[in-house]
């Protein structure tokens, strides 16, 4: 059976329907990669090579969404260059974790980082730049 390691709860909500809806999706992943961990690295690196992309390509376009949210609302700048940072930051991590990927591989250390970063990224940087009352 397919088990729920992540859930969305309202504790997560950024205010924006548009963002909570893709922080869903990036939750979602997030649940289909853990399904996929095995005692088999190979399998488990087979898995993960045929959804990188979809998985990379979804998370730029969330990153850009929200980058764009905070422009177009004039976010103080201070906010939006640390959010951009972490951002691009966790790409590079992603980048490399598919770079090394084909050398030692563990999905479970893959999905342990997901959780971790997502999770911690929603709550305090996003709750914080994206809130409406921080939208001027
Ligand atoms: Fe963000």
């Amino acid at each position: 059976m397919k088990s729920q390691v992540l859930e969305w709860s309202e504790e997560l909500a950024t205010g924006l329907d548009i963002v909570d809806n893709q922080h869903k999706g990036l939750i979602n992943f997030i649940n289909d990669l853990t399904n996929n961990i095995d005692l088999d690295h190979k399998k488990e690196l087979k898995y993960f090579n045929s959804v990188k992309d979809e998985i990379t390509n979804y998370i730029i376009e969330h990153f850009s969404t929200e980058e764009n949210i905070m422009e177009l609302n004039n976010i103080n700048k201070r906010f939006l260059d640390q959010h951009r940072y972490e951002h691009s930051t966790f790409i590079k991590k992603i980048g490399g974790i598919i770079e090394t990927s084909e050398i030692n591989f563990s999905l479970d250390d893959v999905v342990f980082f997901l959780i971790e970063w997502v999770i911690n990224h929603i709550n305090q940087t996003d709750k914080n730049s994206l809130n409406k009352g921080m939208i001027t």
